[in-house]
């Protein structure tokens, strides 16, 4: 019920936006001698979920359900990299990670950064006033690159992958404060990829891994569907010739640059509803609509009805919104803020 009604309002923003195309065009703003604000419009990633929501509705019903949240500090982070990495992909992943804590004042990035992302996820709290924490560490890392389960995966069998990387590197058992991240590498198709899901997360099972934590899996899009899952530096092929061209990404890698703000979505779901019974919208447990799905396709102030928001552009043309450690730059889709009851990020211009 509630599923095909959210369809139909689905439809017909897409309708309406597809007919505005035409008529749309980028503006520019000049701030600094190289930094321009400006608001693209695109057509709208096929695998959005957030067009039923655009920014801020009070249909939106997000509710505590008493579980958990990771308000152990610092979160830790055992990653493992499934399948081949390059060190410079690996170099740039663990840049962004690393810049969700917040950093001494003086060796802080520039604001609007990571880590004032980050602070709209520790607005969330559990039912003793524990807030999801500030800090992440990467805290342990396997490389699995002879793929141990193939390249072939399902929401289980990345548990199989799980349990090789906790008993290979080896990874102590950290109730108290670890998460897996789980990356997997171009070659590898997982379950619903593409179709479906661009990243999830769920936590583990002691029959699997032997105990029960959080994790979160996000895939390589690179050859399988990067105008899915690496939205909006590719956009859907129905759309080329005449119409918006994709964003140029902030660290020149398509893919990679769209996983990273998969990963930010994926943490921060997996921080505020970790064992799926904290923080989620809808009635089903089982199809949560969680504070990354609800401003999806949203990366600024001025977003919806497939305009993406007003994000930055530098003198190269590489579109951001969040600056990171090392001189990085990202481009991160906004998060619904309890407080403000819409979706926030540090970049909004109000
Ligand atoms: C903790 O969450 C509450 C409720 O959202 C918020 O008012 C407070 O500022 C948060 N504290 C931190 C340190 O983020």
């Amino acid at each position: 019920m509630a599923f095909l009604f959210l369809l139909l309002l689905l439809l017909s923003i897409s309708a309406s936006s597809l007919s505005s195309l035409l008529a749309a065009s980028p503006s520019f703003q000049t701030l600094q001698t190289n930094t321009h604000f400006f608001n693209p419009k695109l057509p709208p990633n096929s695998l959005s979920s957030s067009k039923k929501f655009e920014g801020s509705s009070d249909f939106v019903n997000l509710r505590y359900h008493m579980g958990p949240v990771l308000s152990s500090s610092p979160i830790n982070i055992y990653l493992i990299w499934y399948g081949k990495w390059s060190v410079s992909q690996k170099l740039l992943i663990k840049d962004f990670l690393l810049s969700i804590s917040p950093s001494h004042p003086r060796r802080a990035p520039p604001s609007p950064s990571v880590s004032q992302w980050w602070q709209t996820v520790s607005l969330y709290t559990d039912q003793t006033g524990a807030n999801v924490s500030r800090n992440v560490v990467i805290a342990g890392e396997h490389s699995d690159i002879h793929h141990s389960h193939g390249t072939d995966l399902t929401r289980l069998s990345i548990q199989n992958v799980i349990a090789t990387a906790v008993r290979s590197a080896p990874f102590p058992v950290d109730h108290r404060n670890g998460m897996f991240l789980v990356l997997t590498s171009q070659d590898v198709t997982m379950q619903d990829f593409c179709r479906a899901v661009c990243g999830f997360h769920y936590f583990t099972f002691p029959s699997m891994v032997g105990y029960t934590l959080p994790y979160a899996w996000v895939g390589h899009s690179g050859k399988q569907c990067p105008e899915q899952c690496a939205y909006p530096f590719a956009v859907p092929a129905y759309m080329a010739g005449g119409g918006p061209s994709a964003l140029s990404p902030p660290n020149k890698d398509v893919a990679l640059d769209g996983m990273i703000s998969v990963i930010g979505h994926e943490l921060a779901e997996v921080a505020s509803n970790p064992l799926v019974n904290a923080w989620y919208a809808g009635e089903d447990p089982t199809a949560p609509t969680e504070i990354g799905d609800l401003c999806e396709g949203l990366y600024g102030t001025g977003g919806g009805g497939g305009y993406i928001g007003q994000v930055m552009r530098d003198g190269e043309g590489r579109t951001f919104n969040v600056n990171g450690r090392n001189r990085r730059k990202f481009l991160l889709q906004w998060l619904w803020s309890p407080v403000l009851k819409a979706c926030a990020g540090p970049n909004a211009l109000d």
